[in-house]
C-alpha cells in the first residue's frame, strides 16, 4: 500500500517525482475516451522504470499460448491488447545532449489529473547534466467530443542556459508489449508519409491484420513566433518532424501535437483520408477550442453520473476516480467492444472480456449511461453466440449448447489456465443473469424476443448437458467445476454454479412461455424443439444444492466442511496476501476464499432468501474470505449494508474505493482495476443507498457510514433521471424528467410528478 496521492475531491495529485512510483503513477494518470487511451507516460525520453502503453479499442493480437504439455481443448492463443504507436513522443536535444528526465535533477515536479475536465497536467523544473535549467508545463487529453482525436501541449521556459535545441516530434509504431510470450513485435509498417503540414504513420498487426493510422500536425513556436520544421525523418515504423531552434535564458518554446487516430476496426474504408481529416479538424479548431469541447463533453457526463460525498474527502476522490475511468474505458457506442479488467491502462488480462462485465459493470452503465449502452453490452455476447457454441463443441457438447469463454476478445476462448478456462463455467450464468438484470431495470421487454432468448436457449442447453443424474443422490449434480472462488478448483457441486444454472433453466423456460408474437419464428432461430423442455424441467425439479442444515448455510461445495476451519482473523498477517505468500497447493486445500462465492449467489438472488439465511451465510463465509480479488469487497458492502452492519460495510468500501489510488494490492503499476471500479459505484448505490428495483420501481433503503454527512447521485431509470440525496436522517428525491415516476423508500411508495422534489424522513 502506498499513499502518496494528495486528497482532493476532483483531482489526482502527485507533488513529487519518485522514480519507484513512476509505473503506479503512469497507471493512475491514464487517459482514454472509449476508442483510444494511453498510460501517463512522459512525452520526452525517460530511461527509468516505465511501462509504455497506448491502446486502441478492439485491436488485439493472438499471442501463441505458452504451456508445458498441450492437452486437447486448450485455447490456441492468448489475446493481447496491443501497445500501439507512441503518439505523444518528443525527442529533445539540448546542445547536442539528449534530454532524458532520468538523468536530470528534478527540482520541482507535480502532475495532476483533473477528473472534471479529463485533462492531465504536468509541471516540472529540471536541470540537465549540462547545467541547463528548464521549466516544462504540459497538458494532454483524449477528446471525448471527437473520439478520433487527441492533443498535447508542451511548453518549455529556459530558466538558465543558452544554445541550440534539436526537436523531433514523432509517431513511432516500433513498440512492444512487455507481456509478449515470445518477445515478438506485433506491428508491421504500412506507410510513413507527409501530408499538408503533418505526418502520417500507418501500421498493421501481424496475424490479425488490423490497421492503425495516426496522423499528427505539430505546431512549434519560440517566443510566440512560429517555427517551421526543417525536415522529416523516416526509419522503420517511425516518422518525425524535426525542428532546430536557438534559445536563451527566458526563451519560451511551445510545442503542440494535434492527433487524428483511426483503425480499420472502426474505419474500414478510406483510413488514411479519414485519419488526416480528423487531424486537420482538431488542428483547425486550435488546442484551446478542442479542449473546451472536450471539457464540455465531460461536464455533460458528470452532470448525469457524479456521486457527491460530504464528510469524507478521500472517499469522494475514490468514487470520482472510479467513475472517471469507467467512462474513459467504455462509451457503449459499439457493440463489438467491451470492458477489459484493465481498460486502457495496462497489458494485464489482455484487454479481454470476463464475466466481470455482466456481474459487475452492467449495473453501473445501466444507471449512469443511456439505455443503449447497456443493450450494447448484451448484444456483444449475442454477436458471439456462434463462437460460444463452437467453444462448447470443442469440449464435447452438442445440439447448439453454448459455453461462453471465460476470457475473450472476439468470442473465442483465449486464456490458458485450464482451471479457469474450462472449469469456471459459472460465467454462463452471469451472462444469462445480465439479460434478466437489463430487462428488469430498463423494462425493455423487446430485447428478449430480439436477442435474449437465443442466448438463454443455448446456455440452457449447455447446463442441461453439464448436469448429470446421480443415482446415489437421486438428484442432478455438477461435477468438476471452479466457482467464483478461484482458491479451490475442480470441486463438485459448487452451490453458486448449481444455483445459477438451475435459475438459468427456469428463466429460459419462463421466457419461452412469455414470448408473444412470432414465437415459432423466434424459437426456430435456435432450432428449438419443445421436447427439450422435458429434461430442463426435470433438472429444475431435482438439482442438488449442498447445504448444512445445522449451521444453516449453503455449502460452497460438497467437501467444504472437510477443510480445516480457520478464520482470516486468526491467521498471522505475515501470511497475507495468500497469493503472494503461499504455494498454490496450500491455497487450494485451505478454507480461505478469494472472493464472494455463495455470497455472490445470495447477492444476485437476494429475494429468494430471508434475512436469517442471508445473515447466517454472511457470518459464515465473510470471516473466511481474504478478498484477494478486487471484485470481492463490493458484494460484501452490499450484503453488509443490507444486514445493517455499518462498520463491516465501510471497512469493505475502503478496500474497493481507493484500491488503485492507494495501491492496496501492490499491483497498480500493472494497470487499474477497471471492472472492480464499477463495484465501488455499486457499493455506494446498492450498498449504502440500498437501491434495488422492486415492482417496476426504484427502491431505496439507505444506511450511510456514520461520518458521512451526505451522499448524492443521479440515476437513470427507464429513460428518466432521478436525483437522490441522502443524509443521516432524510432522503431527498428530485425527479429531473418530464414524466412522473414512483419510487419506494423502504416500504413507502412515493409518487413524484415531473420536476417534483420530495423529502422523506428515514
Ligand atoms: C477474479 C475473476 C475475474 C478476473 C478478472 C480474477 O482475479 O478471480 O473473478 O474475472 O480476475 O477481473
Amino acid at each position: 500500500m502506498k499513499k502518496y496521492i494528495q486528497i482532493d475531491p476532483w483531482k489526482i495529485i502527485e507533488n513529487k517525482f519518485t522514480p519507484d512510483n513512476n509505473k503506479i503513477s503512469e497507471s493512475l494518470f491514464s487517459l482514454g475516451n472509449g476508442k483510444l487511451g494511453l498510460r501517463g507516460n512522459f512525452a520526452e525520453k525517460y530511461s527509468g522504470e516505465t511501462l509504455q502503453g497506448s491502446y486502441l479499442a478492439g485491436i488485439y493480437y493472438p499471442d501463441k499460448t505458452k504451456v508445458g504439455w498441450w492437452k486437447n481443448g486448450y485455447p490456441e492463443y492468448f489475446a493481447k491488447v496491443l501497445n500501439s504507436c507512441n503518439w505523444i513522443g518528443l525527442n529533445i536535444i539540448l546542445n547536442k545532449s539528449e534530454l532524458d528526465l532520468n538523468n536530470c535533477v528534478i527540482k520541482e515536479f507535480s502532475r495532476h489529473l483533473d477528473m472534471k475536465e479529463g485533462v492531465l497536467y504536468r509541471n516540472c523544473t529540471i536541470t540537465t547534466k549540462e547545467g541547463i535549467t528548464l521549466n516544462i508545463k504540459s497538458e494532454r487529453f483524449c477528446s471525448m467530443s471527437d473520439d478520433h482525436t487527441a492533443a498535447l501541449t508542451y511548453e518549455i521556459e529556459i530558466l538558465k542556459g543558452q544554445g541550440t535545441m534539436a526537436l523531433s516530434a514523432y509517431l513511432d509504431s516500433n513498440v512492444e508489449n512487455e507481456d509478449s510470450n515470445y518477445d515478438e513485435k506485433f506491428w508491421n509498417e504500412i506507410s510513413l508519409k507527409e501530408f499538408s503540414k503533418g505526418i502520417y504513420n500507418e501500421a498493421i498487426t501481424k496475424k490479425t491484420g488490423f490497421h492503425a493510422a495516426h496522423a499528427c500536425i505539430n505546431e512549434v513556436s519560440v517566443n510566440n513566433e512560429q517555427v517551421e520544421s526543417i525536415n522529416t525523418t523516416k526509419s522503420e515504423k517511425y516518422i518525425s518532424q524535426n525542428y532546430e531552434l536557438t534559445f536563451d535564458k527566458g526563451s519560451m518554446i511551445k510545442i503542440t501535437k494535434y492527433l487524428g487516430i483511426h483503425t480499420s476496426f472502426d474505419t474500414p474504408n478510406d483510413l488514411e483520408l479519414r485519419t488526416t481529416e480528423s487531424c486537420q479538424s482538431i488542428f483547425n479548431k486550435t488546442f484551446a477550442k478542442a479542449k473546451e469541447e472536450h471539457v464540455e463533453a465531460w461536464a455533460n457526463k458528470w452532470n448525469e453520473c457524479d456521486v457527491e460525498i460530504k464528510g469524507d474527502e478521500s472517499a469522494q476522490q475514490g468514487i470520482r476516480f472510479n467513475i472517471f475511468h469507467l467512462h474513459q474505458t467504455y462509451s457503449g457506442k459499439d457493440s463489438r467492444l467491451n470492458i477489459g479488467p484493465k481498460g486502457f491502462t495496462g497489458e494485464k488480462y489482455g484487454g479481454s472480456t470476463y464475466w466481470d462485465t455482466e456481474a459487475y459493470c452492467l449495473p453501473f452503465y445501466l444507471s449512469t449511461a443511456d439505455q443503449e449502452v447497456g443493450r450494447n453490452l448484451l448484444i456483444y455476447r449475442h454477436n458471439q453466440l456462434q463462437k460460444a457454441i463452437e467453444n462448447a463443441e470443442k469440449l464435447g457438447f452438442e445440439n447448439g449448447a453454448a459455453l461462453y469463454p471465460m476470457v475473450t476478445i472476439n468470442g473465442e476462448e483465449c486464456h490458458n489456465e485450464w482451471e479457469i478456462t474450462f472449469e469456471e463455467i459459472h460465467r454462463n450464468g452471469a451472462i444469462a443473469y445480465a439479460i434478466y438484470d437489463y430487462i428488469r431495470y430498463t423494462g425493455d421487454e423487446s430485447y428478449m424476443a430480439e436477442y435474449g432468448i437465443d442466448v438463454l436457449i443455448a446456455i440452457s442447453r449447455f447446463w442441461a448437458q453439464r448436469f448429470n443424474y446421480s443415482e446415489a443422490k437421486k438428484l442432478y449434480v455438477m461435477l468438476g467445476v471452479t466457482g467464483p472462488n478461484e482458491y479451490e478448483n475442480n470441486v463438485n457441486n459448487n452451490w453458486y454454479t448449481n444455483y445459477i444454472a438451475r435459475w438459468c433453466l427456469q428463466y429460459c423456460v419462463k421466457s419461452i412461455e412469455g414470448l408473444k408474437d412470432s414465437k415459432e419464428e423466434i424459437l426456430a432461430r435456435s432450432n428449438f424443439d419443445i421436447k427439450e423442455l422435458e429434461l430442463w424441467n426435470k433438472i429444475i425439479e431435482k438439482v442438488y444444492l449442498p447445504e448444512d442444515k445445522e449451521l444453516g448455510i449453503f455449502l460452497q461445495q460438497d467437501n467444504f466442511l472437510d477443510k480445516e476451519q480457520i478464520l482470516v482473523k486468526d491467521l498471522d498477517p505475515k501470511h497475507l496476501p495468500l497469493n503472494q505468500k503461499w504455494s498454490w497447493d496450500r491455497i487450494l486445500r485451505s478454507v480461505f476464499i478469494k472472493q464472494a462465492d455463495v455470497l455472490q449467489g445470495i447477492y444476485f438472488f437476494e429475494e429468494d432468501f430471508d434475512m436469517k439465511v442471508i445473515e447466517q451465510n454472511f457470518d459464515f463465509y465473510e470471516p473466511r474470505t481474504v478478498h484477494e480479488s478486487s471484485l470481492s469487497p463490493c458484494v460484501h458492502v452490499i450484503l453488509a449494508s443490507l444486514l445493517g452492519r455499518k462498520e463491516k460495510a465501510y471497512e469493505m468500501y475502503l478496500r474497493t474505493s481507493r484500491l488503485d489510488i492507494d495501491d492496496y494490492n501492490n499491483d497498480t503499476e500493472d494497470g487499474l482495476h477497471i471492472t472492480s471500479m464499477a463495484g465501488t459505484w455499486m457499493s455506494i448505490v446498492k450498498g449504502f443507498a440500498g437501491m434495488r428495483v422492486k415492482d417496476q420501481c426504484l427502491f431505496f433503503n439507505p444506511l450511510l457510514p456514520d461520518h458521512w454527512k451526505e451522499v448524492s447521485f443521479k440515476i437513470k431509470y427507464r429513460r428518466q433521471l432521478l436525483k437522490v440525496k441522502i443524509d443521516q436522517n432524510k432522503l431527498y428525491l428530485l425527479n429531473e424528467s418530464a414524466q412522473p415516476m414512483s419510487v419506494y423508500i423502504k416500504d413507502k411508495k412515493v409518487k413524484l410528478l415531473e420536476h417534483e422534489k420530495t423529502t422523506v424522513q428515514l
